[in-house]
């Protein structure tokens, strides 16, 4: 058993509904096989449990790992493209990279900085977009295994109006995704997404398959994007002749609780009305938004229909991995948005990184606040000593107000550590900086679609827990 002493910082309850900020400056969490067992005041657990091995974390705050609803893995390397629309970013920025993960021994690298920059940025639980390529997406899930990453992914599909090496077929992409999900879904902590590129790319044919694939694993999630770009809105109402861009994913049984849609800026109410009755969610992408020039989010509207929305990079268009900018940039559109904006509080941007995508994500038990019988997954806010965030936490007006400096300075440079199923990821930051006196201790192919549905039952019954509570964290 670990006993943590820190200042910690959480939103159990959803502050879009009323939930407070709960900050205790001097608390004690007791985790034992990765869970959190008890929270209490320090002195009071610590004579509790005096054999406990104690990490003192005295310094900075401790946050709930960051939760991360949309990104890419094959865009790594095209983070920071100026100038561009959506549609003709894909064609000269993304796609072409996209492609180069046919390769293998490439995607094995991109897939390990993919893996490394997210937790370094202290993102534990991710929604990836994999690959066209399903050797690229086994590549993905074992980096992510092999750091503990929490992480829901699966094949990317389209076929058409991508470059002609990223088409797939019907019958192709259910196979492929079949047998990935076959290897992955519910082992240790990877789950299956379905990932149609977007309806744009995707004939309907295509997306039957998918509504078809997402069916018959079980327990499977499906994402994809949505409303994100004028041009794309009006190609997509083009093609499938309804105004209802929502629908062409509807009409195959893939909005549901296990849907989270990417951007969705520029949404109908008919649409907003469905996600909710569906209880799907919608990823927010702020730094992604704004570089390609989609749209203003309408978060006030999203928020009247009920809709559940969490936050995510959108990594390469978006401007990096950390989730703390992109809660920075959420706030900074809703205060431009005038009179439609939303006024957010540090609180609101806490939970739009943790808690509303652990709940986006079905793992709202586990993870996404720091209560007993929530996993440890956690982030520790250290800054350097004489930083301005150092110095503007040391003098803050209490912790919601050091929170919001968090999200206004806070860098992947200033995590002393990451924590997932109470496992430390990376000691980099703790070393490299001397202890102060004293206090401080390290923390320490089914073949056809018949052959499938015979194998249908597979799914439910295997858990084989390979990356499982243990830990298993590499780095
Ligand atoms: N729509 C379809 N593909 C993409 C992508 O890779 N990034 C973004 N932002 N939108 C998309
Ligand atoms: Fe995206």
């Amino acid at each position: 058993m670990t006993l943590y002493r820190a200042q910690v910082v959480d939103t159990p309850d959803d502050p879009f509904r009323g939930g407070a900020l709960r900050c205790d400056g001097d608390a004690g969490l007791l985790v034992e096989d990765g869970r959190i067992v008890e929270r209490d005041a320090f002195a009071t657990l610590r004579s509790r449990h005096p054999e406990a091995q104690l990490v003192e974390l005295s310094d900075g705050v401790l946050l709930p790992g960051l939760v991360d609803a949309h990104v890419h893995f094959p865009q790594v390397r095209v983070i920071g493209a100026l100038g561009m629309p959506l549609l003709e970013w894909l064609e000269r920025c993304a796609l072409p990279e996209e492609a180069r993960i046919a390769e293998i021994d490439y995607a094995r690298v991109v897939a390990g900085e993919f893996v490394s920059a997210l937790t370094s940025a202290g993102t534990t639980t991710a929604l990836v977009f994999g690959s066209h390529f399903a050797p690229a997406v086994d590549a993905l899930f074992q980096a992510a295994a092999g750091h503990g990453l929490r992480i829901t992914s699966g094949l990317v599909v389209g076929d058409r109006m991508l470059r002609p090496e990223l088409h797939t077929s019907a019958e192709r992409s259910y196979d492929e995704g079949r047998e990935l999900a076959r290897r992955w879904h519910g082992v240790g902590r990877s789950r299956y997404a379905v990932t149609p590129r977007f309806a744009l790319s995707c004939s309907d044919e295509l997306l039957a398959s998918c509504g078809e694939l997402h069916r018959d694993v079980v327990g499977s999630w499906f994402t994809s994007h949505l409303n994100e770009n004028l041009d794309e809105v009006a190609t997509v109402r083009r093609l499938s002749g309804t105004t209802n861009y929502l629908d062409c994913y509807d009409r195959h049984g893939l909005v549901g609780r296990q849907s989270v849609f990417a951007h969705n800026v520029h949404s109908t109410d008919t649409e907003l009305t469905r996600l909710a009755e569906a209880q799907a969610s919608v990823a927010h992408c702020p730094t992604s938004n704004a570089a390609l020039g989609s749209g203003m989010f309408p978060l006030n509207r999203h928020l009247a229909h009920g809709v559940l929305v969490a936050l995510g990079c959108d990594v390469g268009a978006g401007t990096g991995f950390s989730l703390l900018k992109e809660g920075l940039q959420t706030y900074l559109l809703q205060r431009l948005r005038g009179v439609d904006g939303v006024p957010l509080t540090a609180a609101h941007l806490l939970y739009l990184a943790t808690a509303a995508g652990g709940q986006a994500l079905g793992l709202r038990d586990q993870i996404g606040d720091l209560s007993v019988g929530r996993r440890f997954d956690a982030i520790w806010i250290r800054p350097r000593p004489g930083t301005i965030l150092d110095i503007g936490i040391r003098h803050s007006n209490g912790p919601e107000d050091a929170l919001a400096k968090v999200f206004a300075l806070a860098t992947p440079d200033d995590l002393g550590q990451v924590w997932i199923d109470g496992a430390p990821l990376r000691a980099r930051a703790v070393d490299a900086r001397p202890l102060r006196p004293q206090s401080r201790r390290r923390p320490e192919h089914p073949r056809s679609k018949k052959a499938a549905r015979r194998t249908n039952s597979d799914e439910r019954t295997r858990h084989r827990g390979r990356a499982g509570t243990d830990g298993g964290v590499s780095r």
